[in-house]
């Protein structure tokens, strides 16, 4: 089977992975055996390719964070059949087959978009955590406003009754997201803490930033006394800038999340609950993920080349065709 896995350090991510025939692994006695169809290329992704991530793999490593696929084979002990719907949440999923225990994979109703359940486990869950403990009401702030993962807090938010600001680089952007569910828009700039506050109407108790660097200070100013600054992205900076004096004499929290490490965390039953969650904002379509291209496995470099161009709109799948026998 073919698996794409990144061989040759190199500052231009599109020149770090190769696809390679390796052998198809065992399907596990407890868990199943999954043809992925598809998966992805998230931000993280290209961290771990370009020497930014935490993670440091030894070469030739696997890619790819998430995925979905139908079960081709299901272990003497497996609860699953094969057929079943899972979502894959880790596991080098830039491969054509996947072997998992039952408890690592997310299995879905049969009809589920499978590019969209593709896209389900890391950042849908990242969005449902970064809301996490706000009583309703509450007001948020969110930079990378056009992301993926801010679209879903977004709707996520508007169903749970919070309201949420959203942050941009361009105002063009400004009406989709509040055709979206934001509360207010702004375009990012020296005096965004103001802006925010007076959009705001009210104390915003947390800030939800994916960009680092400068970006991380001017949101964390709009924060009022007892909030929170999540840091869960470094999309402009590795480092994270805060102004000293409003850290020390202001009560704000500063915080990172992981959403792999609050995966890990968490049990099979609180998975399938946000899982169904998940489900319930796809089929209403509040939760779409909006595709900008679709390449096969082979021409994973062309997909990270594409990723990295600017303007893209949506995200770029590594697609499969359905392995018969799985369908
Ligand atoms: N911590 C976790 O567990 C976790 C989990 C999932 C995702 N994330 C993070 O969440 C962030 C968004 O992920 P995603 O998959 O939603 O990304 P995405 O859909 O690819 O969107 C990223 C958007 O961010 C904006 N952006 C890019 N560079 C920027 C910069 N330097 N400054 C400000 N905005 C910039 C761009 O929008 P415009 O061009 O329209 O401005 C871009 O479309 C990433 O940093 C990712 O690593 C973290």
């Amino acid at each position: 089977m073919r698996r794409v896995l990144y061989t040759t350090p190199d500052a231009d991510p599109s020149r770090t992975v190769s696809v390679h025939d390796v052998e198809e692994p065992s399907c596990p006695e407890a868990g199943v055996l999954v043809a992925v169809e598809a998966r992805p290329i998230n931000p993280a992704d290209l961290l771990l390719l370009t020497g930014r991530h935490v993670f440091t793999p030894t070469l030739p490593a696997p890619v790819g964070i998430e995925g979905a696929g139908r079960v081709l084979a299901a272990g003497p002990k497996s609860r699953l059949r094969v057929g079943d719907v899972v979502a894959l949440p880790r596991g080098g999923t830039w491969a054509e087959r996947l072997a998992y225990g039952d408890d690592e994979v997310l299995p879905l109703p049969p009809d589920v978009d499978i590019e969209q359940a593709a896209m389900l486990c890391v950042n849908p869950f990242t969005a449902v955590g970064l809301l996490e403990g706000l009583p309703e009401g509450a007001t948020i702030a969110l930079n990378a406003g056009t992301s993926a993962v801010s679209r879903l807090v977004l709707s996520i938010a508007r169903r749970r009754g919070l309201r949420a600001l959203a942050v941009v680089r361009d105002a063009r952007a400004v009406d989709e997201l509040l055709a979206l569910g934001a509360a207010a828009a702004v375009v990012d700039g020296d005096d965004l803490a103001q802006r925010l506050q007076a959009a705001a109407g009210a104390p915003i108790q947390r800030g939800l930033d994916a960009v680092a660097g400068a970006a991380s200070g001017r949101l964390f100013d709009a924060i009022a006394e007892g909030g929170d600054l999540i840091v869960y992205g470094l999309l402009s900076s590795s480092r994270v800038e805060l102004p000293a004096a409003n850290l020390v004499f202001r009560d704000v929290t500063v915080r990172g999340y992981s959403r792999l490490r609050c995966y890990a965390a968490m049990t099979p039953a609180r998975r399938a609950e946000i899982g169904a969650e998940l489900v319930a904002l796809l089929r209403s379509g509040e939760a779409i993920t909006p595709i900008a291209a679709r390449y096969p496995l082979e021409r994973a470099a062309e997909a990270i080349a594409h990723h990295e161009r600017p303007g893209r709109q949506g995200k770029i799948l590594l697609v499969s065709p359905p392995t018969p026998g799985a369908t």
